[in-house]
């Protein structure tokens, strides 16, 4: 088969089906030449020249590494610091004020736990990081932590370098820019002061499955369940409002379609939603 062949109905249907079963992404019918030139890298990677034995490759499940590596090339890991920039003036402002108070009353304890659920790359938990850092004198003595998670493993590897490009700080003023990130000497690259950059971890993780561990006090989750259809996208939803704390807020993107999926939540806003 010659290299830019696209997928075949059949085939499509295949991978589509088997991304669903993995991911909860649906791949809507018409994106047959994005799919195809997406695992076309994969077939190129393998030295393949047919969808079929990439599929049989995939799916007999002793590529080493294979699966993490299809997930990794037909994800969308579009993202840079501070999207949605009313998400994180709510989470500088309103929310950190009520956190605050509430421990100031004596009503929860000096700690906050933040995770960033579908975060790529890393500027969404580090945005929240430096809303953290630059609220740094009110929250003295609070342990604070971010976690940010996702499917994709070299997303999550570039997370961990904290080092980002001109166009993923398009949005990042010039005075925040110097005040969290360093200039790299080879120029045209920052990297994220340690300060900030401690303040944040990552792990793999699927919205497909509970999160374990301790509850979070807010959970962003943006511009990924777009991508899950109405079977999918609620089962994610359930796992992350089983991993929010009582009284603890979900962001959730303007485009993901989630407000239908949350009923038992507190609506606080067109963007934030609170368990009760
Ligand atoms: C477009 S990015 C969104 C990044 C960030 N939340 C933002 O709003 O800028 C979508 C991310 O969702 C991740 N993703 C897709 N399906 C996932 C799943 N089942 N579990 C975890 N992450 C997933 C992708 O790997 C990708 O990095």
């Amino acid at each position: 088969m010659s290299g830019l062949i696209s997928l075949t109905p059949e085939q499509f249907t295949q991978f589509q089906q088997f991304i669903y079963r993995h991911t909860g992404i649906w791949t809507v019918d018409g994106k047959v030449a994005l799919l195809s030139n997406r695992i076309r890298r994969r077939l190129r990677d393998r030295g393949l020249d047919s969808f079929d034995d990439y599929y049989k490759l995939l799916t007999a499940g002793n590529a080493a590494g294979e699966l993490e590596a299809f997930i990794d090339a037909i994800t969308t890991n579009e993202t840079h610091f501070f999207r949605t920039i009313e998400h994180f003036n709510w989470f500088a402002g309103p929310f950190l004020d009520e956190m605050i108070a509430r421990a100031t009353a004596g009503q929860r304890e000096r700690s906050l736990r933040i995770w960033s659920a579908a975060c790529s790359t890393g500027e969404e938990p580090y945005s929240l990081a430096i809303c953290l850092a630059e609220n740094a004198p009110r929250l003295a003595g609070w342990s604070l932590k971010i976690i940010g998670t996702d499917i994709c493993e070299s997303a999550l590897a570039t997370a961990r370098t904290a080092i980002y490009g001109p166009k993923a700080i398009e949005h990042v003023s010039p005075e925040r820019l110097a005040q969290n990130f360093i200039a790299q000497p080879a120029g045209n690259a920052w990297r994220l002061k340690p300060a900030v950059a401690g303040l944040c971890e990552f792990r793999r993780h699927n919205l497909l499955e509970p999160m374990e561990g301790t509850a979070f006090d807010c959970i962003v989750i943006r511009n990924v369940l777009i991508y899950f259809d109405r079977t999918s996208k609620p089962i994610a939803l359930r796992h992350l409002i089983n991993a929010l704390r009582s009284g603890g807020s979900l962001v959730v993107g303007s485009t993901d379609g989630a407000h239908d999926f949350l009923d038992g939540l507190k609506r606080r806003s067109n963007f934030v939603y609170q368990k009760p």
